[in-house]
């Protein structure tokens, strides 16, 4: 008799188009995320609606947020197989997201590292949507009720929050929501800034000569590697030691994410050959994984077609999904619901 097919577990990330994507949102992210991809059911999607928590010109978040999704496809999320799709266009995710908010506690919003961070950074506009941001991303997790949620060290934090509010939920309603655990790659899952390896790589950084983004020239990438800063030690080799050697830790944890190879091979590789032989040879490890990456998303940004049927596709999957758990949500907590 054949026996029934497991059901996959389901794997849930997005990324915010605040900046375009870098090394740091591959190797934390989406690499990840294409390496699971076979294993698991899969939802991916560009949260442009926390993008606006900050201040964007409206054009260029347009561009970034179809870029990242031709980006995603071109890492290798095959559209038929995930699903993949832009958080504006699918509604139940800003109707959840207030449901959550009115479960959220204001203590526990106030020590999210990441608010203390930004609303430091940019006193001048600590809007409400910075503040009530985990709700949203509560409900964008969810609302698929997804095994994994996984994500770079920086957002672990948020879901354990959704955790929290998963459970709190829950435990006044009944069985609503399942529970994800968090899934933090073990190389790559914190990429630092090439010229301040103490900062993580972020694709909000203005300046910009310290991050690789994934649209780069092969010769813009060669040359921020080059400059990248190495550490002001006497020993001057290829070693691992994040506490004393960040800058070097860093280009090593991004040659071993890049490469596959171990820490140990990477320090016999180089054993003798100092920073001058071992920076290039990160920038252009780098420079041949993401070429084929840059050549077919520019390839799909010029077919405007292919890419709105993948937003339509991808937000009807979605939203089919996603209204089963909101439709039960207000249910519960005792609205009239849709008629
Ligand atoms: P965001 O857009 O800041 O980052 C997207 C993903 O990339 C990871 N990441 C990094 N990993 C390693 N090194 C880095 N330098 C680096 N920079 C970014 C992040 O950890 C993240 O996994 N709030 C989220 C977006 C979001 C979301 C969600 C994620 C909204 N709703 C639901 C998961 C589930 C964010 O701002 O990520």
């Amino acid at each position: 008799m054949d026996t029934v097919p497991e059901k996959k577990k389901v794997m849930l990330s997005g990324i915010k188009p605040t900046g375009d994507l870098t090394l740091g949102s591959y190797l934390g992210a989406v690499k990840n995320w294409v390496e699971r991809a076979e294993l698991y059911d899969n939802y991916y999607f560009m949260a442009d609606l926390h993008a606006l928590t900050t201040r964007n010109n409206p054009a260029e978040l347009r561009r970034r947020t179809l870029e990242q999704l031709a980006q995603y496809v071109a890492c290798g999320l095959a559209p038929e197989k995930n699903t993949l799709f832009i958080q504006s266009q699918v509604h139940q995710h800003a109707e959840l997201g207030w449901v959550l908010n009115c479960y959220t506690m204001f203590g526990e919003l106030s020590r999210m590292t990441q608010f203390k961070d930004k609303s430091a950074k940019n006193a001048d506009n600590i809007n409400g949507g910075l503040f009530t941001y985990p709700s949203l991303m509560a409900a964008d997790i969810l609302l698929y009720q997804p095994d994994y949620v996984p994500v770079g060290d920086d957002q672990k934090q948020h879901v354990e929050l959704t955790r929290d509010v998963a459970q709190r939920f829950n435990n006044l309603y009944g069985e609503t929501f399942k529970v994800p655990e968090p899934f933090i790659p073990k190389v790559g899952a914190r990429v630092m800034d090439l010229l301040d390896p103490r900062s993580k790589m972020s694709k909000s950084d203005e300046i910009g000569n310290g991050r690789i983004l994934l649209m780069e020239a092969p010769e813009d990438i060669m040359r921020k590697f080059k400059r990248a800063v190495t550490d002001s030690d006497t020993e001057r080799c290829v070693r691992y030691d994040p506490e004393n050697k960040p800058g070097v830790s860093n280009l090593m944890s991004i040659y071993a994410a890049v490469t596959g190879k171990s820490f140990d091979e990477i320090e016999a590789e180089f054993d003798g050959k100092g920073y001058g032989v071992f920076k290039p040879a990160v920038g252009e490890a780098v420079v041949e994984t993401l070429r084929p990456i840059r050549e077919e998303a520019a390839r799909i940004m010029k077919d405007k077609a292919y890419l709105e049927n993948l937003c339509r596709e991808g937000a009807q999957r979605a939203s089919y999904i996603a209204e089963k758990t909101l439709r039960k949500v207000y249910r519960k907590v005792g609205l009239v619901g849709r008629v």
